[in-house]
């Protein structure tokens, strides 16, 4: 047990972490500064290349350490893919909790709380989310400067929300993509014999569990979403982020991501629910793709992926619109459902990876429940 003096200097310490972390003055400025998007980098704590100091104080803030025990000698090349495919979704995820816990301790309009206890616990969770995920991107970029690659960049960010229920809503959209995308990182490391490297993302996996059963409860439903997580892809995770979160043409080194790119597919149809039994969506034709064969293909928890054919109801300019079942009731398709168009059919698109390795257009996410 620790004797009082420890006890305070270590309080002392978590205090001034938390002072000197706190994204006040100067995100604001970056923020005006930047109408192009949002990029809080470096942060005051020097994030993404923070000293061994900072350091100090980011794992003080993360109520946790960075892993200390030694990393493999060597690793395959899918291999780096998967921690550059954590890094790039990590840095998106520090930039958006940096800006949300911003929004919530200054009162940004829209994201007021009035109850005081709710309030002080929504800071302190948001306070330890951001410099967990510091940790898990300066993990991620830490290994691929160990295995002599460079480490991801920031991009520029926009973040399609301006009140708390919202950002919350897609704090838990964008995590259930991730909690099935590091399904895909953990059987590759397996599979290209890097198994040194899966242990932690398995503790990952648990960690951002955590965070989105509290994202689930916020908004009153119930906080495990589904007995077997919906799984997905780093490629369609690499296009979700890209989509919908990235200003184009601000990543500095996001073409070192050996990453396929896919086309938008907008979900049309705004609210969905267990009583849905179609779902429109748009794309937009594009030069090279061909219409032939195209299905549309939804992925839910881990069950064959469900291809179904679609009906052209519009076509406006290249902008087609299209209409589709959404089999809810005959397969419970509760949680997360990734939909896409693909190249295929029933036979061809047994899995995930066949699907996401066929795919033209995608992803649109859905939550059921
Ligand atoms: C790393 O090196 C060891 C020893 O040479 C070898 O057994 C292992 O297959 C290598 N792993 C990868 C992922 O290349
Ligand atoms: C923070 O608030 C601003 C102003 O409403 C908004 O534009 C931005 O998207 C918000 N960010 C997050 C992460 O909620
Ligand atoms: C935000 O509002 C709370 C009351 O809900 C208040 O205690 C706090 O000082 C305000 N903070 C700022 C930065 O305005
Ligand atoms: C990212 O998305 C933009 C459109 O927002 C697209 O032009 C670009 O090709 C995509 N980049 C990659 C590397 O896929
Ligand atoms: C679905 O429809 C039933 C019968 O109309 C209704 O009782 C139920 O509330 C609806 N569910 C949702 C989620 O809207």
């Amino acid at each position: 047990m620790r004797n009082p003096t420890e006890y305070i200097t270590a309080l002392l310490g978590l205090s001034t972490a938390l002072a000197s972390a706190s994204p006040i003055a100067t995100e604001k400025a970056r923020r005006d500064a930047s109408s192009q998007g949002f990029n809080p980098f470096p942060l005051d704590n020097g994030f993404p290349n923070p000293d061994s100091k900072e350091t100090d104080q980011i794992q003080q803030q993360a109520l946790g350490t960075l892993p200390n025990g030694p990393v493999p000698d060597n690793i395959s090349g899918e291999g780096l893919f998967n921690l550059q495919i954590i890094a790039l979704n990590e840095i998106f995820e520090v930039a958006f909790f940096t800006e949300l816990l911003y929004n919530v301790t200054n009162n940004v309009t829209g994201y007021e709380v009035e109850q005081a206890d709710k309030r002080e616990f929504i800071i302190r969770t948001l306070t330890a989310v951001q410099a967990q995920e510091e940790l898990h991107a300066l993990n991620a970029n830490g290994a691929l400067q160990h295995f002599g690659h460079a480490p991801i960049q920031p991009c520029k960010y926009k973040f399609p929300v301006n009140d708390l229920d919202s950002a919350i809503k897609l704090a838990n959209t964008f995590t259930s993509v991730v909690l099935g995308t590091l399904q895909d990182v953990v059987e590759v490391f397996a599979q290209m014999g890097d198994t040194a490297l899966t242990r932690s993302i398995a503790s990952v996996i648990g960690q951002e569990g955590e965070q989105e059963g509290w994202y689930r409860f916020f908004q009153g439903k119930v906080p495990s979403e589904l007995p077997f997580l919906t799984t997905a892809t780093r490629d369609l995770a690499f296009n979700a982020l890209n989509q919908s979160f990235f200003v184009p043409g601000s990543c500095p080194n996001i073409d070192t991501i050996p990453a396929r790119t896919f086309e938008p597919l907008t979900l049309l149809t705004s609210s969905v629910d267990s009583n849905t039994t179609s779902l429109q969506f748009s794309f937009v034709l594009t030069r090279g793709i061909s219409e032939d064969n195209l299905k549309l293909v939804y992925i839910n928890q881990q069950n064959v992926p469900i291809v179904e054919d679609f009906d052209a109801v519009k076509v406006e300019g290249d902008t087609v619109t299209i209409q589709a079942a959404f089999p809810y009731a005959q397969n419970e398709m509760n949680g997360l459902t990734i939909a896409v168009l693909a190249h295929g059919d029933q036979d061809s698109l047994t899995d995930a990876n066949a699907v996401s390795d066929h795919t033209k257009f995608g992803p649109a996410l859905i939550i059921v429940n």
